[in-house]
């Protein structure tokens, strides 16, 4: 196991002393979003969900552990798939990977990646789930399922919020490498697929027995479109912001989503989640479990592997104490009535 490091607990600061270690230009690529400067509106929308606790209830017991179609994690709280971790720290997702596995959390590895994600999975045997942008081409996206199922990942995640790239203002940046980033087999071409339909995500699940998620859902009716279509999940997300200036804030729409599909199908968010607090809160609404993006590259580029590590460790006691806090003992008693929106005073 990697050396412990000693990262501060509060985001700004552990944003900072990653910023101390990052080149402007990766820095820059990981905090960006499509609004300039940069938009926190998906970490202000949780906040502005305030726990009304329940007491009297014994909490000697209290369990963070989450089955999830098919696999046991400590707690629901997923890394979410990343482009280009070889930015923040040379072991890129190699080191997220080992660090996932250490925790026993699932690692959503990105296809933009900046380690063959073939090799992803082997390191320490973690738990990785496939993030793909799906190619035009239906044989190529078949070769595509293929390679992930080969590679050992026990989900396929579909990526369907990035059919076009967003207006960024400071662009995408190239990562670095005299290899092409992994595209699954698709080196030079661009990853996004602008004719992407809910037939692909058929044509997807047909394709593989993993279990298929649909990443980048905001809409009540999308998620029973994805549901219909063979999905076995979705990640409510707006892609941390950085694809359409002016986007809701998840915090603001899983409750209606997860009304919508959670008995059916597994509901997941991401956007803002920057504590363990955060997830809970996501619970509260209605999600199985939540995907932490930035934190953890935050955390890479700071101390390595052992600061990814440190990081959802910390989150894991923090969703813990949240839920003895507010008399809950298994994630399953996180309940709306825990809840009260008041954004500001
Ligand atoms: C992302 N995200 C992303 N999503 C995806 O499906 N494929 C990808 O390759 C990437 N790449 C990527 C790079 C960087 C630098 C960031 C910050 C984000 C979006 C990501 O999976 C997730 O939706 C958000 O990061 C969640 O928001 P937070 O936790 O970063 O606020």
């Amino acid at each position: 196991m990697a050396p412990r490091p000693d990262l501060p607990w509060d985001m700004a600061g552990l944003e900072r002393m990653a910023r101390s270690q990052l080149t402007n230009e990766a820095a820059v690529y990981f905090e960006t979003t499509a609004t300039y400067p940069p938009s926190r509106e998906n970490e202000r929308a949780w906040r502005g969900w305030r726990f009304q606790p329940r007491v009297g209830i014994d909490v000697r017991h209290v369990t963070t552990e989450t089955e999830m179609l098919g696999t046991t994690m400590t707690a629901p709280i997923l890394l979410a798939p990343c482009a280009f971790a070889g930015y923040a720290h040379t072991e890129g997702e190699w080191a997220v990977a080992r660090a996932a596995a250490e925790r026993e959390l699932v690692y959503i590895v990105s296809s933009a990646s900046s380690k063959p994600p073939e090799t992803v999975p082997g390191q320490a045997r973690a738990t990785c789930w496939a993030q793909l942008y799906v190619p035009a081409d239906r044989q190529e996206a078949a070769g595509v399922v293929r390679r992930a199922e080969e590679a050992g990942f026990e989900a396929i995640v579909v990526t369907v919020d990035a059919p076009v790239g967003s207006l960024r203002h400071v662009g995408f940046v190239p990562y670095p490498s005299d290899e092409e980033p992994f595209s699954f087999g698709r080196p030079g071409g661009t990853l996004l697929n602008a004719g992407i339909t809910w037939q692909t995500i058929e044509d997807i699940a047909g394709l593989t027995s993993l279990p298929v998620l649909v990443k980048g859902v905001l809409h009540a009716e999308d998620a029973c479109r994805a549901l219909e279509r063979g999905a076995r999940g979705i990640v409510v997300s707006n892609h941390g912001g950085r694809q359409l200036d002016g986007v809701v804030p998840t915090a603001l729409v899983i409750e209606e989503i997860a009304a919508a599909v959670a008995d059916r199908m597994v509901v997941l968010v991401d956007g803002g989640i920057r504590s363990g607090r955060d997830v809970l809160r996501a619970l509260c609404l209605g999600a199985h479990g939540a995907l932490v993006g930035r934190p953890y590259l935050w955390a890479l580029a700071a101390a390595g592997e052992g600061g990814v590590d440190l990081l959802m460790q910390r989150m894991c006691l923090e969703l813990e104490n949240a839920l003895a806090l507010t008399g809950c003992r298994t994630v399953a008693d996180a309940r709306r009535d825990l809840l009260r929106w008041h954004e500001a005073y």
